[in-house]
């Protein structure tokens, strides 16, 4: 697509990974950045490698691996942070340092105690720091949305001499509106000196559900780059969701031509967004919100009798982007208990799987037992199937065996048969209901009883045998973990739920993922 372009920064393996329960593993964060990748994403935030030794090798083996991006690693205004930084960037073929440190009076007086002179002469040596190890540096104001203009510009212009080449403008706790962002932008761009040498970009909390809004106030005041994730993960009310904002600017070419003499564009393939979103869901456990924009599962259903109508004689009417150039819809091919091996296989590739040969034997076995019960296979399961099957965090604990007893006047109660490195533990409880007297039952097995703060179920597909996905989200100490199971048993897809919550709590505790420094 002609036009400038609006560079594309994906920070969902970074400030993503900081939405509470969205914790990820090394193999989990590698299979995300490949996904970004082929969306084509210019820049991938891949870690705070100072933060924990998980957070470094996740950084490093993202370098090291994924081809084309920009390999990008966050470092507070300090040599140790930067240190990491650098090293762990080091093997990418283009990588970039993203140094910050707060410039509003609220954070230098009460989080840094720093005086303000203190902190540009911070954020000068660590700009100049970090050109030591590469040329692309940026620098970020942390908490700029809330700084003195003239502060802020005194900071930035001070950074762009000491080799700052992009300029992140934080709204750290998404306090803006979008005429106010867009104005700071603006203000930034014509008073700054030096910054028509830099790139501007945006990085937009949600917390007042402005973060889309004001990137794209952001870009049309002359940001050019967009710091934003998949799904909105992030911080509290997370960050600007990536793609609304790319499906925004696409859709919206029009009133962006008004602020590039041809246009604006992404190198986004946005055929790849709903895939990249379906994945980082299920990754991270996060399910997406039914109405969410562009990717939750009704944003392109119509209900009512007036919109269908006028969808059937012209889409237009109601449909402002076609579910195909997400990367939704296309062929509806059905399978079912007498697909072979190879059927399955091919339409695996055709959603975008690519499975070793093992890997496609295991989901095929479960694919058939899937299909004895349910007579139609549509994709929404197999990828259900395939990501419950293959994608998994490591198990610790795995379920074998289940049993439940309940009915009207009779005490649920469950047994279970579990195996942990080796052993295998069995169990029996009662509850309230089968699925409190299985979790009971799991929680004597692997004698770990973190609280259970939230159970949901919903179908996968639509018919009386639809798979059905259990979400649960767990507590242990201030940390929160959540996990997913698939069955048509609501029951056994409960307890796989819980399991799988369990297995990302202990894996968490493995690799000490937990952000050990303060930003
Ligand atoms: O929100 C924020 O200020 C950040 C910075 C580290 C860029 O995430
Ligand atoms: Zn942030």
């Amino acid at each position: 697509m002609s036009g400038e372009k609006v560079v594309i920064f994906d920070t969902t393996l970074r400030d993503g990974e900081q939405s509470p329960g969205a914790a990820m593993s090394i193999p989990q964060k590698l299979e995300i950045a490949r996904q970004l990748a082929v969306l084509g994403v210019d820049i991938i935030e891949a870690g705070f490698p100072v933060s924990s030794p998980a957070q470094f090798e996740a950084t490093r083996l993202v370098a090291e691996q994924v081809k084309g991006p920009t390999v990008a690693a966050l470092a507070r205004a300090n040599k140790g942070d930067i240190e990491a930084a650098g090293k762990a960037v080091a093997a990418a073929k283009k990588k970039r340092i993203h140094t910050f440190i707060a410039t509003s009076a609220i954070h230098m007086k009460h989080k840094l105690k720093k005086e303000p002179a203190e902190v540009v002469k911070m954020a000068v040596e660590a700009v100049r720091f970090a050109r030591t190890f590469t040329d692309d540096v940026e620098f970020s104001p942390e908490d700029a949305c809330r700084s003195e203009i003239p502060f802020l510009v005194e900071v930035l212009a001070a950074v762009i001499e000491a080799g700052a080449t992009t300029l992140n403008i934080p709204d750290t706790v998404g306090y803006v509106l979008p005429f106010e962002y867009g104005q700071l932008i603006a203000r930034l761009k014509s008073d700054v000196p030096g910054i028509d040498k830099c790139v501007i970009s945006t990085h937009c909390h949600n917390d007042l559900g402005m973060a889309v809004a004001n990137s794209l106030a952001g870009v049309r005041n002359g940001a050019r780059q967009v710091e934003c994730t998949i799904n909105g993960l992030g911080e509290r009310a997370g960050n600007a969701a990536l793609e609304e904002v790319v499906m925004a600017i696409r859709t919206r070419a029009d009133f962006f031509s008004q602020t590039a003499r041809d246009g604006l564009s992404t190198n986004i393939n946005t055929k790849e967004i709903t895939r990249t979103s379906q994945l980082v869901s299920q990754l991270t456990g996060f399910v997406v919100q039914p109405n969410k924009a562009i990717v939750g599962a009704n944003a392109f259903a119509h209900e009512s009798g007036i919109h269908v109508d006028g969808i059937l004689k012209e889409r237009s009417t109601y449909e402002i982007m076609t579910p195909e150039t997400i990367g939704l819809g296309g062929s509806r091919m059905v399978l079912g208990r007498h697909t072979g091996r190879h059927g399955f296989a091919e339409r695996c590739k055709q959603l975008g799987y690519k499975l070793t040969k093992d890997e496609v034997e295991q989901a095929y076995q479960r694919f058939l037992e899937v299909a004895d019960k349910k007579k139609e296979v549509f994709d929404a399961d197999v990828a259900a199937i395939v990501n419950d099957e293959i994608r998994v965090v490591e198990q610790v604990y795995v379920l074998e065996y289940l049993h439940v007893a309940s009915g009207t006047g009779t005490l649920p109660t469950a047994s279970v048969r579990m195996r942990s490195q080796g052993e295998t533990k069995l169990a029996a409880a009662f509850g309230d209901g089968p699925v409190d007297a299985a979790y009971e039952a799991i929680r004597q097995a692997t004698g770990l009883a973190p609280d259970l703060e939230d159970y949901s179920i919903r179908a996968v597909t639509s018919g009386k045998e639809a798979l059905g996905e259990a979400t649960v989200r767990i507590r242990d100490d201030s940390r929160t973990f959540i996990g997913r199971g698939i069955s048509t048993d609501i029951i056994e897809a409960s307890a796989k739920a819980y399991v799988d919550a369990i297995n990302r709590m202990v894996a968490a505790k493995d690799t000490t993922m937990q952000l050990k420094v303060e930003l």
